[in-house]
């Protein structure tokens, strides 16, 4: 659905690192974990195609929702730009969020990056009484939205390339060695997908199931283009999905990863 909504506050979180409050009754009720909306950022041929950015936290009782992005070209550099009061062309909420089981007792959460962004809802809404948060950032400076995923775990590790923070090195070297110790019900992945196959080999070895967020370049965003094709398990073949339709969250098992 296309909507023109109202932007309630735009905060810098860091140098290229913005965290922007939407208000929507529609997208702060329909919208679920790992959704994405995709944004008009601008006028004209500046930012002709639209751009998919992942709600990363909802307030259904304020209806709002937020979403945290990456100033990374054109179009997010003109995001960035809005101001509190302006209106936004956003369509969504878009695609298919990560599934919630009420029987999972003991969760994670796995992100890199970007990536972590659609993880913190999927914090909020799962009831699991045992929620880790592994999140991963190539420097201390990149280091954002820390007191929420505090708020909304029960355990959050953190880790940097350099070490300036938290363990040093990846995600995936503290996520294998709390399995080693610790049984998970289901993890969820959102970031490189380098990371996310790491990641889902290692669970494997654990029996452990998991789904990937899949991030990929979008034109429509509703599955009418094409552009967002990535390769699927299809029984003992495989196929294209879209990952604005079909994804971007995957069952791990289903997605074959380059
Ligand atoms: C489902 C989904 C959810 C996303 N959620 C978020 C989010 O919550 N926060 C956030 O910061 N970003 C998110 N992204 C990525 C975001 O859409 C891109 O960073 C944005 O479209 C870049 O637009 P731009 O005009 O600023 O950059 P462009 O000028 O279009 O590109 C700048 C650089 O980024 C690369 N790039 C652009 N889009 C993508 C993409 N989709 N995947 C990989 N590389 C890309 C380009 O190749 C180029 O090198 C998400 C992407 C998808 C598909
Ligand atoms: S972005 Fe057009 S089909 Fe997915």
């Amino acid at each position: 659905m296309r909507l023109i909504e109202k932007i309630n506050c735009i905060e810098k979180l860091n140098s290229d690192t913005f965290l922007m409050r939407i208000e929507s009754e529609n997208i702060s009720s329909e919208a679920s974990a790992g959704q994405f909306v995709n944004i008009k950022c601008g006028e004209g041929s500046e930012a002709f195609l639209r751009r998919p950015i992942s709600i990363c936290s909802i307030d259904r009782e304020n209806k709002t929702f937020d979403i945290v992005f990456n100033v990374r070209g054109k179009g997010t550099k003109l995001l960035s730009r809005y101001d509190s009061g302006d209106e936004i062309d956003v369509m969504g909420p878009l695609g298919r969020g990560f599934t919630i089981d009420p029987s999972h007792k003991s969760i994670a959460v796995v992100g890199g990056g970007i990536g972590i962004f659609p993880l913190l809802q999927v914090l909020k809404d799962h009831p699991a009484p045992n929620k880790t948060a592994i999140l991963g950032f190539r420097t201390r400076d990149l280091v954002v939205l820390e007191d929420s995923f505090n708020q909304y775990s029960t355990e959050l590790l953190i880790a940097t390339d350099d070490g300036s923070y938290g363990h040093k090195g990846f995600v995936t070297d503290l996520l294998s060695k709390k399995v080693e110790a610790q049984n998970f019900d289901m993890v969820y992945f959102c970031g490189p997908s380098v990371m996310m196959k790491l990641g889902v080999e290692v669970l494997k070895k654990h029996n452990i199931p998991s789904e990937v967020s899949v991030e990929q370049r979008m034109g429509c965003g509703i599955g009418a283009c094409l552009v967002c094709a990535c390769k699927t398990r299809k029984g003992s073949d495989w196929d294209y999905s879209h990952v604005c339709k079909d994804g971007p969250v995957f069952k791990a098992e289903d997605i074959i990863f380059d």
